[in-house]
């Protein structure tokens, strides 16, 4: 088959700055396809978290002009750098007024105001900037709302630019609950013309919704996992798209995310208190025994401790955690959450951690080594959402021999195996409904199996680390999207 040039455009990539699983899903993927042979280039911005002496990041010559619409021309400039542990190059686009910021996309719990302009400039330069390094995409391979307008510019704004007279279009929605939707003013910035803003391409309910645009013009829309690209078309998860998605439903794929091994396993993990693997567990207990004593809960081994790591929003089913923690907490077990997002959560989080000392921990924040010290050292990891487009957190748990209780839905459905006691079959817990009470029965149910069938939970830990979610693997059904795509933009 023939070998691809593919143009990766993202707005967060490990480990240049990250808010979830975004960032860790395209800092992964190009390295799996240089691997596979591919000439593979990642673009995302140069925010303030990104630090240009610790990557040797260097500036290329010369600024990228790129036109606003009714601002006219915006300058930027560009950085160049690679992917550690690889050849893969990184561009970052560099604008002070649109980047130059603390945080990627909200401070404070508002998003920015200007998001819509930032992600249309930085959709733009992406373009741009492929023409300066004369790289002509066989491939462009945008990600959720925030570059979900390329497809659209491809079709439009480009679509008699020699450069990009071969270039397909890819559109991978991680999460369909962020649409970036606007008012229909950002028509004036986009600068295509009025005659885009109708009910099948970017209008929603009188605005402009860009996600809609993407899934319209891409030659593939792909989602991280079979089942969320089932559910998506559903309206329990639709979040308003479902027709759009039924219409386009011939060109989309569901591809579950891969793990970077190289960062999340047990065996070489440089934040862990000591590594261990599958063979030679013993490391765990030392994990547990510290990771207890960071959160200042009695150092027991005899003693089941719930991990859970995750942005506090909806999504991740924290009302339901909120609403069973003192039925919980009346249990002999240990809790410790990782997390940071909604006001009431982290509030409420804290609160319980003072009122229940020594069952309780929470931390506050995002911490990248806290998160790898909970997944060694944690018994069970929760992940009770109410959707969940893929997860990377479960797949990171079964690496590690930390038992999944997960509610079954989108990628927590197939990465993990029910449980069934009849011969010890299964890689961890699953509950179905979206309820407190199935949530408190699934996680009684595996303090039960951990207090009282020692064999089964230690078979259970054998069969999840012996699962492999490589990102080879995953590469070679992208690559064939690719080759889809391309099929999909010569017919049209
Ligand atoms: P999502 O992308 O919806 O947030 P995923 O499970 O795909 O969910 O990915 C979340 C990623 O972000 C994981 O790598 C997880 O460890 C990390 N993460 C989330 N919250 C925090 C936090 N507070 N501190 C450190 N890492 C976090
Ligand atoms: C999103 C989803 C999450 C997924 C991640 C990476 O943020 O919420 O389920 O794992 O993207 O694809």
């Amino acid at each position: 088959m023939d070998k691809l040039k593919i143009l990766i455009v993202a707005s967060e990539v490990v480990p240049f700055a990250k808010t979830g699983g975004l960032a860790d899903v395209a800092g992964a993927l190009p390295k799996a396809l240089r691997a596979l042979g591919h000439d593979v280039l990642v673009v995302m911005p140069r925010y303030y978290m990104v630090d240009k002496q610790k990557y040797n990041l260097q500036a290329l010559e010369g600024a990228l002009g790129v036109d606003m619409g009714r601002n006219g021309e915006t300058w930027g400039l560009v950085l160049e750098g690679v992917l550690p542990n690889s050849d893969v190059p990184v561009y970052f686009i560099e604008h002070e007024g649109y980047f130059g910021r603390k945080e990627l996309y909200d401070e404070g719990g508002y998003g920015y105001i200007d998001n819509a302009e930032r992600f249309i400039f930085f959709s733009k330069a992406a373009l741009q900037l492929s023409k300066k390094l004369h790289f002509q995409a066989d491939i462009i391979h945008a990600n959720d709302w925030h570059s979900a307008i390329i497809p659209l510019l491809l079709n439009t704004k480009y679509a008699n630019d020699p450069h990009f007279k071969d270039t397909a279009s890819v559109l991978t929605i991680h999460n369909l609950q962020h649409q970036g939707r606007f008012s229909k003013d950002v028509m004036e910035l986009l600068g295509i013309g009025w005659e885009s803003f109708n009910t099948y391409e970017l209008e929603d309910f009188d605005g402009v919704n860009l996600l809609k645009g993407g899934v319209v013009h891409a030659d593939a829309i792909t989602t991280v996992s079979p089942k969320y690209a089932q559910e998506i078309r559903t309206p329990e998860f639709d979040w308003g798209l479902k027709d759009v998605l039924n219409a386009h439903a011939h060109k989309l794929y569901g591809i579950l995310n891969g793990v970077d091994y190289e960062e999340w396993s047990p065996c070489n993990d440089p934040f862990i208190a000591k590594n261990y693997d599958v063979d030679a567990m013993s490391g765990k207990k030392v994990c547990k025994e510290e990771l207890q004593k960071f959160f200042n809960l009695p150092v027991r081994e005899d003693v089941p401790v719930i991990g859970f790591v995750g942005r506090l929003a909806d999504q991740k089913g924290i009302s339901l955690i909120a609403h069973e923690i003192w039925k919980l907490m009346r249990l002999d077990v240990q809790v410790v959450l990782l997390g940071a997002g909604e006001k009431w959560a982290e509030g409420f989080f804290s609160h319980v951690s003072e009122i229940y000392k020594d069952k309780f921990g929470s931390y506050i924040g995002y911490r990248n080594d806290l998160a790898h010290q909970i997944e060694a050292g944690s018994d069970f990891f929760l992940m009770p959402s109410l959707f969940e487009p893929c997860g990377l957190n479960q797949i990171y748990s079964l690496s590690y021999g930390t038992l999944p209780i997960v509610r079954a839905t989108g990628g927590l459905d197939d990465t993990i195996e029910n449980f069934d006691a009849s011969n010890n079959s299964g890689t961890g817990f699953k509950f179905y409904d979206a309820s407190p009470e199935a949530l408190y029965g699934t996680i009684s149910w595996a303090i039960d199996t951990w207090y009282n069938n020692k064999d089964a939970i230690r078979q259970l830990v054998h069969n999840g680390m012996k699962k492999h979610f490589g990102w080879d693997d995953t590469a070679k059904i992208y690559e064939g999207v690719y080759y889809q795509a391309q099929q999909h933009r010569h017919k049209n």
